[in-house]
């Protein structure tokens, strides 16, 4: 087992420095900033010309690179939503032969995800799943299948597939806005310009963070809270996710503006605040941090340098200047290595952590 880790002492952290890799795999033949284009070739021409409405379904890290895709879709003019595959037998929104549905699974068998597919498929649904692992059950029952090409992740919390995942679920909701509406709903010279440097951002990413000495500066601390808005969101749930799973201290997620109508009662000097700044509505979110500020909490800002969160936060996470669309993602990467750092100084079984298991696959 050591041999797999290479230089690394646990997998997460050599998971988390393989994203340069991971991502060139994935958008690899897929991006062509030249030609401002998107090539995802599984898919004929005009695959999802008749989708009227998207619903993604996930659980876990997965569901928050659901949320993440189906902002994207949003933005892209494609009405979408992000379910739990174990609510969603209870409460999905109904379906149609327009509507399709996409399950996000790293391993492509998880228990509520292949019943939430299933489900869809038979009640008429067009599926698609989104997963790293060919061969796998969701692979084989659904429709259409997009692998993300991550690599093997063993490191019981997901750090590389994650960030796969969004990205070609920001990929495909371009492509399927192209085919709803004849156009990608985005910027698209942009993000493919973006995209097809973010393997290298990635990579100066790692060799600078401060991760390690921000985990240090806040460890013991009672509890860990992670805000941000937008595609901030979905990253802000993944950053307290990652922390409450691998150091068992209690984090928590919130959507910026939601700060306020309960959460601040529990804002005190013992409770960090990470922000998460992804070039949306900013200004907003710095409010909510000063909210949080006021009542003592220290603010770590995850921002770019030179953002004026920098100069009101108590501490900075640099990310670089990016789309608005990628920025989160880079957000992720830092506070994956927070999370990391805090549980190695609480000497935590990091890979394994207690009580989880890399895929569920009981309801
Ligand atoms: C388990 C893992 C999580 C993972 C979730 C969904 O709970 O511990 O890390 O996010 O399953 O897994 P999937 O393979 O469907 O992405």
């Amino acid at each position: 087992e050591q041999a797999g880790k290479g230089e690394y002492d646990h997998f997460m952290l050599k998971e988390i420095h393989e994203q340069p890799v991971s991502l060139s795999q994935a958008i690899e033949g897929r991006v062509d900033p030249a030609r401002g284009r998107i090539a995802l070739e599984e898919f004929g021409p005009a695959t999802f010309e008749g989708v009227e409405s998207v619903q993604l379904i996930a659980c876990g890290t997965s569901y928050h690179a659901a949320l993440y895709g189906s902002l994207a879709l949003n933005r892209a003019g494609v009405r979408a939503r992000a379910l739990l595959a174990n609510e969603y037998s209870v409460g999905a929104p109904p379906v149609d032969e327009n509507t399709l549905v996409i399950a996000v699974s790293q391993s492509g068998e998880t228990a509520d995800t292949l019943n939430a597919l299933r489900q869809a498929s038979a009640e008429g649904a067009a599926t698609l799943t989104v997963t790293n692992v060919v061969g796998s059950t969701a692979a084989r029952v659904a429709d259409e299948t997009l692998f993300i090409r991550a690599g093997p992740e063993i490191g019981v919390a997901a750090t590389k597939t994650f960030s796969s995942q969004a990205v070609m679920l920001v990929l495909l909701a371009q492509r399927i806005a192209d085919d709803v509406r004849g156009g990608p709903g985005a910027d698209l010279e942009s993000l493919l310009t973006e995209l097809s440097r973010m393997p290298a951002a990635i990579d100066d990413l790692l060799s600078s963070t401060n991760a390690r000495s921000i985990a240090r500066r806040y460890e013991g601390c009672q509890s860990y809270f992670f805000i941000g808005r937008g595609l901030g969101f979905p990253v802000a749930l993944e950053g307290a996710l990652k922390f409450k799973e691998i150091t068992y201290d209690h984090a928590e997620g919130f959507a910026s503006g939601e700060l306020k109508h309960g959460p601040l009662a529990l804002v005190t000097p013992e409770t960090p605040v990470f922000a998460v700044f992804t070039g949306t509505e900013d200004e907003k979110t710095l409010k909510n941090a000063e909210e949080a500020q006021t009542r003592g909490a220290p603010v770590i800002a995850v921002c770019p340098d030179g953002h004026r969160a920098v100069d009101v936060a108590d501490a900075h996470l640099e990310i670089p200047d990016t789309d608005s669309m990628l920025a989160g993602l880079f957000a992720n990467v830092q506070l994956q290595l927070v999370s990391y750092h805090a549980a190695r100084l609480l000497e935590r079984p990091i890979d394994k952590p207690r009580n989880l298991a890399k895929s569920v696959t009981v309801e």
